[in-house]
């Protein structure tokens, strides 16, 4: 492989790029489990409504990378089961539907803490981001060694 190579950047730009996404993930479920961990008494409002704000727009950004370059690619390959990219995809949708609904949930405990349920929403933050931990750590530890294996073809 040639480092001046325009292909070899490009491949090089867009292993960073997936990367990038799934640390920001990472970032992610550390928020939300310090989160729950601030639940009840010590939530910070603004925080919370900060990270409440960012959480669709994040996953939506990191996941439509991966759908868009990642899993075509390896599709394309063959190295991959079908069946393992279908399941990553399903499991993309869950999370984001899960990140929109509690997203209003978090809004919804930062506004008004005495009339919502701590320990519903402590429940439902670790119902996102210990599946979404998974699932990042699988796309790190499987599908990330397979991209770069695909764009080194
Ligand atoms: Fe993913």
């Amino acid at each position: 492989m040639l480092v001046n190579d325009p292909n070899t950047q490009s491949c090089s730009r867009r292993m960073h790029a997936f990367g990038a996404g799934l640390a920001q993930q990472e970032i992610l479920c550390s928020a939300l489990e310090d989160l729950a961990d601030t639940l009840p008494s010590q939530l910070d409002t603004y925080a919370a409504v900060r990270l409440a704000g960012r959480l669709v727009p994040t996953l939506t950004q990191c996941q439509s990378l991966e759908e868009r370059e990642v899993f075509p690619l390896l599709r394309q390959t063959g190295d991959t089961s079908a069946q393992m990219l279908d399941r990553l995809h399903a499991e993309h949708i869950e999370d984001e539907d899960h990140a929109a609904m509690l997203a209003d949930a978090i809004n919804g405990f930062a506004h008004d803490p005495a009339q919502n349920d701590a320990e519903a929403l402590g429940y439902f933050l670790r119902g996102l981001f210990q599946p979404l931990r998974r699932h990042v750590a699988f796309d790190r530890e499987v599908i990330l060694p397979m991209y770069r294996h695909a764009l080194n073809r």
